[in-house]
């Protein structure tokens, strides 16, 4: 019953454009029990084990020989930081080890964004297929049992070094997708299966019937992987174009059941990472269906980060040039560039943004190893859940701003994406990526080793609160200082439970920590770009740094 009723209500929202894509349509994942949720996920990515990893061996050797003659060149026990080399088998477990003691009980899911292997910097011990396979095993192995077992779902997705050679990957199906089919095989719906041989990618219902995510295989929009074509429009077989098409069916559906979605996969969406016309494709579905992404969570760079997907990447202004984050040497400096274009609040238009995060990596190469865990709102009531049934208006921006009359019919253009794509864009100021409410993202708590270098076979490094995105009075429930509050104790909800926050944020409210530089309501794109904004401006010298300091971890 409930299938047929779900199938018409896809036929009937569904465009004629994709209704050949009916095989596509997932099938429901088996009644579960509800699971009681924590409002909180873990983003963990790049952990890059290394099995030749030595202690005490050249720095200039990728950390596999040679003993250096003075003892600061010597790679360190737990791991080497701020060096070229990849983690010792032993942090990549310590690290998992942590985040199960410190946080098992206390996540819903688990977004693991790729990179399980070592890079291939050591020519003479170079990478084998296999052994990129049996590293990836062992480490899916332990997410499955401290994790998925348990009941927590795990979404990995590729990385550019899980494969051999690095960043090359053909359309599949191929050795690579089916290893993986095998690999993943627990994460992976059943139904999904299929489509993950061919291409890679996959959903899941992380919050069933309510939250999906979407893992994302980005080696197809990689501007790297020169095996395939760009999402060239002309190409309707591109492996990156099919991955589009696919995604566009998943966001449609999940949109006409109402539920919201996260995407993730493993390199950011952006002009520097991407072919131009995927980055095209990425951005004007961010934007479409903005009112059913919760966000983009990615890893790939190592650095903490994140930027903004804008409607003016859809423009076709010649003038404009196209790599907005190339030709910047430093990675802090482009993005402070490209904020301080950010129009004053007045003139802002919410319809035109997306925000992706990008979390720095479990491998000291070139930081410090880091995690973080999100919180969102299970509490509020869903802000625009009748936005079918109401009828709402749904904003007419198709982020065109004229230029397509302008451009499109030129020879040059005709077959970009931008010229192409001409859908109504869904927006809402009252779904949960623009309007603090039920499955909105509130903030992150970040975690790092500050002091790796130190530890030895006896002596653990510790993890340590690096920094949180939230305002001081967000940590602690609102409910727990008032009367009605009391009664209600069980349930109040922390952000961050209190065993896992430093000690000057234990005993309650502080006006100010300086745990928490930047004091955000809730991770609402408003919130992102107000952040954006006041990030761009001179005058905030000391935020700045802030963000310097937590995208270097210097
Ligand atoms: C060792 O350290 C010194 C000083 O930090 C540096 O100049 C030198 O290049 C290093 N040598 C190696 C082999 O890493
Ligand atoms: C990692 O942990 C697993 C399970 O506890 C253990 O079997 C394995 O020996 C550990 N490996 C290393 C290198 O510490
Ligand atoms: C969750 O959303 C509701 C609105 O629906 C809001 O009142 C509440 O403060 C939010 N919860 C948190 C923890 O921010
Ligand atoms: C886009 O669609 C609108 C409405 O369907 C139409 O008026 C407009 O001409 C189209 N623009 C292009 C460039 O195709
Ligand atoms: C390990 O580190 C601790 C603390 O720095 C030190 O006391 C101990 O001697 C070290 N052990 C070895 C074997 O180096």
């Amino acid at each position: 019953m409930l299938w047929t009723a779900l199938f018409l209500a896809f036929i009937a929202t569904a465009e004629p454009t994709v209704a050949q894509d009916i095989t596509q349509f997932p099938i429901l994942a088996p009644a579960t029990a509800p699971r009681k949720l924590h409002g909180r996920f873990l983003h963990i990515t790049d952990i890059h084990p290394d099995p030749y990893y030595k202690t005490g061996t050249s720095l200039k050797k990728a950390c596999h020989r040679k003993k250096p003659s003075k003892k600061k060149n010597r790679s360190k026990y737990w791991g080497t930081p701020y060096s070229d080399c990849d983690s010792p088998l032993h942090l990549a477990n310590y690290t998992l080890d942590y985040v199960n003691k410190h946080w098992g009980s206390e996540i819903d899911f688990v977004i693991w964004t790729g990179d399980n292997a070592r890079h291939d910097n050591d020519r003479r011990t170079p990478r084998t297929p296999a052994e990129i396979f049996q590293l990836n095993r062992n480490v899916a192995k332990r997410m499955e049992k401290l994790f998925a077992s348990k009941g927590i779902p795990v979404v990995p997705s590729l990385g550019n070094n899980d494969l051999w050679p690095h960043n090359i990957l053909t359309p599949g199906p191929n050795a690579v997708t089916k290893e993986f089919t095998s690999i993943w095989g627990s994460f992976i719906p059943f139904a999904y299966h299929q489509i993950f041989q061919r291409g890679a990618y996959y959903s899941t219902e992380v919050v069933p019937g309510a939250i999906a995510a979407i893992s994302l295989n980005t080696l197809y929009f990689y501007d790297s992987n020169k095996v395939v074509s760009g999402c060239d429009s002309r190409e309707p077989n591109d492996p990156g174009n099919l991955q589009f098409d696919w995604l566009e069916v998943q966001l449609k559906i999940y949109r006409s059941r109402g539920m919201k979605v996260w995407l993730t996969g493993h390199i950011p969406p952006s002009h520097g990472n991407y072919f131009p016309e995927c980055y095209v494709r990425y951005a004007e579905l961010s934007l479409r269906f903005q009112d059913t992404i919760l966000g983009h969570l990615y890893g790939h760079m190592n650095a903490d980060h994140f930027y903004l997907i804008e409607d003016v990447d859809l423009l076709l202004d010649v003038d404009q040039p196209d790599g907005k984050l190339r030709g910047e040497d430093d990675l802090c400096d482009a993005l402070l560039n490209d904020f301080a274009d950010i129009p004053k609040r007045s003139k802002t238009d919410m319809d035109g943004f997306g925000v992706v995060n990008v979390s720095p990596s479990v491998v000291p190469n070139p930081y410090l190893p880091s995690f973080r865990v999100y919180s969102y709102n299970i509490s509020g009531t869903p802000g625009d859940v009748d936005i079918l049934r109401k009828g709402r208006k749904p904003s007419h921006n198709r982020g065109d701003h004229g230029s397509k009359e302008k451009y499109c019919a030129e020879k040059e253009y005709k077959h970009s994406w931008k010229c192409i794509l001409n859908n109504t864009w869904h927006t809402d100021s009252d779904s949960p990526s623009r309007t603090n409410t039920l499955w909105s993202p509130l903030g992150y708590a970040q975690y790092y080793i500050p002091d790796l270098g130190e530890g030895n076979k006896t002596h653990y490094p510790h993890f340590k609160l690096e920094y949180a995105t939230y305002a001081p009075a967000a940590l602690y429930p609102l409910t727990v200082n008032d009367e009605e509050g009391m009664k209600d104790k069980d349930n109040a909800f922390y952000p961050i439970p209190l065993k896992n926050l430093p000690k000057s944020l234990r005993k309650g409210p502080v006006s100010k920590s300086k745990y928490l530089p930047y004091g955000m309501e809730d991770l609402t794109i408003g919130s992102w770009v107000d952040l954006a904004r006041k990030l761009s401006k001179d005058g905030n010298q000391k935020l700045r740094k802030k963000f310097r300091k937590y995208m270097y971890q210097a």
